[in-house]
């Protein structure tokens, strides 16, 4: 498919079909995906696609004990979204229905041990080659040595009709999930990665802030424009 097309309608996707998606489209992925960028192209990066019932049920428990917390603790949809952006406007920008999108990740919440396939992200973080460590906050480089990849993944997997869904719920639980899957002690959970044929197709248009209030030529006063 077109990249520009899939980049557009990659989106979270919360409904899926009960299909298995065959380990040769994981393999398609992985093998397209591993071109991304990494600091040093030390390669840090490593996969571990999850289908089996119990385990699946096993992190799903794990995932819902957070998000259950953040969802009760939001009170209603709207609230959740607002304090998630900081931002009542914001929640314009980003979403068509925050109350919608809010009930359908809960859905999906309570499905996450039957979506087809559970995939971690693992990342030996001494090759991750992060240069913002004295810096007094949190260190962001590292995780590009992780995410370009991840997200390449993702976008091949839509390139081939499987959706997707990013989530990081899971990497509290990082010491679990080594135990239960015989993780190398050197590997740290970078992301949980949800797919499977989407249920309802890929969306038409998702909901993001517009160029001109996200990038800007030679001072942040001066949007950048056509
Ligand atoms: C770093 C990151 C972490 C995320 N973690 C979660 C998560 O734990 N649970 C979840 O339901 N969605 C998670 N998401 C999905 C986002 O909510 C989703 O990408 C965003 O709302 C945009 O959705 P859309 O592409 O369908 O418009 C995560 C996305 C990113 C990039």
């Amino acid at each position: 498919m077109e990249l520009t097309e899939a980049m557009r309608s990659q989106n979270a996707c919360r409904y899926y079909k009960s299909d298995p998606v065959p380990n040769a489209v994981f393999y398609n992925a992985i093998e397209s995906a591993r071109f991304g960028p990494q600091g040093g192209n030390r390669q840090p990066v490593r996969f571990l696609i999850v289908t089996d019932p119990a385990k699946k049920k096993q992190l799903s428990e794990w995932y819902n004990v957070p998000w259950k917390a953040y969802y009760e603790a939001a009170g209603s949809g709207q609230d959740a979204i607002e304090a998630e952006s900081g931002d009542k406007k914001a929640t314009n920008i980003t979403m068509s229905n925050p109350e919608k999108s809010l009930a359908d990740a809960d859905n999906f919440a309570q499905h996450y041990g039957e979506h087809p396939a559970i995939v971690l992200v693992l990342a030996d973080l001494e090759d991750t080659h992060p240069t913002d460590t004295d810096l007094g906050r949190l260190s962001i480089v590292g995780g590009a040595s992780v995410y370009t990849i991840a997200q390449n993944f993702c976008l091949a997997l839509r390139d081939q009709g499987v959706a997707t869904t990013f989530t990081t719920l899971l990497c509290m639980f990082e010491k679990e999930i080594k135990a239960l899957f015989n993780v190398p002690e050197n590997l740290s959970v970078a992301a949980a990665i949800v797919a499977g044929y989407p249920e309802k197709g890929f969306p038409k248009k998702l909901f993001r802030r517009p160029v001109e209030e996200m990038a800007f030529v030679d001072s942040f006063d001066k949007p950048l424009t056509k």
